[in-house]
């Protein structure tokens, strides 16, 4: 079996650790870590069998760990993501924008290969990444239209020097087109999706990105079209927020329980 090892006791790494504990995962989840110590011990309270709480993130690598399974927040994966290899570990990264820093992605990659590890990068919030994948060689252009309600796109820095009054928008209106690298500086919070689509396609510099505020929707709406020699290919993906936290679609939780499942198991793998 398995021996898991998370950093990050939030919303995403909760419901990792109830799989694990509820058998859906079958593997043995046997050190956590959280800057929040309150939220370790909540998440430590919820589970059947206990993980040992670790004092700080460098000591879940270097216990006899298979992978560990980042959930906490980008500054964490670069703080964090290269002793994991080094301590020949398996990662999985839920913040992928962090991998958006050129430098951060070539240690990491580096890393792998030199230690022989692999770090898994969850489809998270979006779907379609297996074909975009296969076609990579051949794509033309790729591009992301991400439609949200104003309330979920407040804070972000791109308000810091738009005239765009978020509140006072009440019918579907685009806010914000560039690059996935420039959506990554000035949307943080969609910096994920946005991070996920480029490094598997075309790159941030040449991945396109609409950001839509509507103020009728209930929805975070991802819609993905990629076209070139192959062909083209158009994803919707209509997702609901978890109801622990809004900022977080319930798609990116079940697609990360899901990784980390056919990481665990002997089975046949469907899909790219
Ligand atoms: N790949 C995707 O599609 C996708 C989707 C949603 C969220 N995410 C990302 O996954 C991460 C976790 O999301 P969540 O919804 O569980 O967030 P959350 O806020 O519910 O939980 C994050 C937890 O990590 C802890 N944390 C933050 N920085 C840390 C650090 N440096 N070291 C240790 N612990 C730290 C916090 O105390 C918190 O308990 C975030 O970075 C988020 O942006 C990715």
């Amino acid at each position: 079996m398995k021996r898991v090892g998370l950093l990050g006791c939030g919303s995403i790494g909760t419901q990792i650790a109830l799989a694990i504990d509820s058998g859906k995962i079958n593997a043995s989840l046997t050190h956590v870590y959280d800057e929040s110590k309150d939220a370790s011990i909540t998440l430590v309270e919820k589970l059947t069998t206990k993980p040992t709480i670790v004092e700080n993130p460098h000591l879940l690598s270097s216990n006899p760990l298979d992978i560990i399974v980042e959930a906490a927040s980008q500054d964490a994966v670069k703080d964090v993501g290269l002793s994991v290899l080094q301590n020949k570990k398996d990662l999985m990264i839920m913040s992928v924008g962090a991998l958006l820093d050129e430098s951060v992605y070539d240690i990491l990659s580096d890393a792998c290969k030199d230690f022989k590890k692999t770090i898994y990068l969850p489809s998270g919030a979006i779907a379609g990444l297996d074909g975009i994948k296969s076609v990579k060689s051949e794509l033309e252009s790729l591009a992301i239209t991400t439609t949200k309600h104003p309330r979920s796109l407040k804070g972000a820095k791109f308000f810091e020097t738009s005239e765009i009054d978020l509140d006072s928008i009440s019918s579907k209106t685009m806010i914000f087109e560039g690059t996935a690298q420039e959506a990554v500086s000035l949307f943080p919070a969609n910096i994920n999706v946005a991070a996920l689509l480029s490094l598997t396609g075309l790159g941030s510099n040449k991945t396109k990105v609409k950001i839509v505020a509507d103020p009728n929707t209930d929805k975070n709406t991802h819609h993905i079209e990629a076209s070139g020699s192959f062909g083209k290919m158009t994803f919707t993906i209509e997702n609901f927020p978890d109801p622990n936290n809004p900022k977080t679609s319930m798609l990116a939780i079940l697609s990360a329980i899901e990784t980390l499942r056919k990481y665990c198991s002997d089975e046949i793998q469907i899909g790219t």
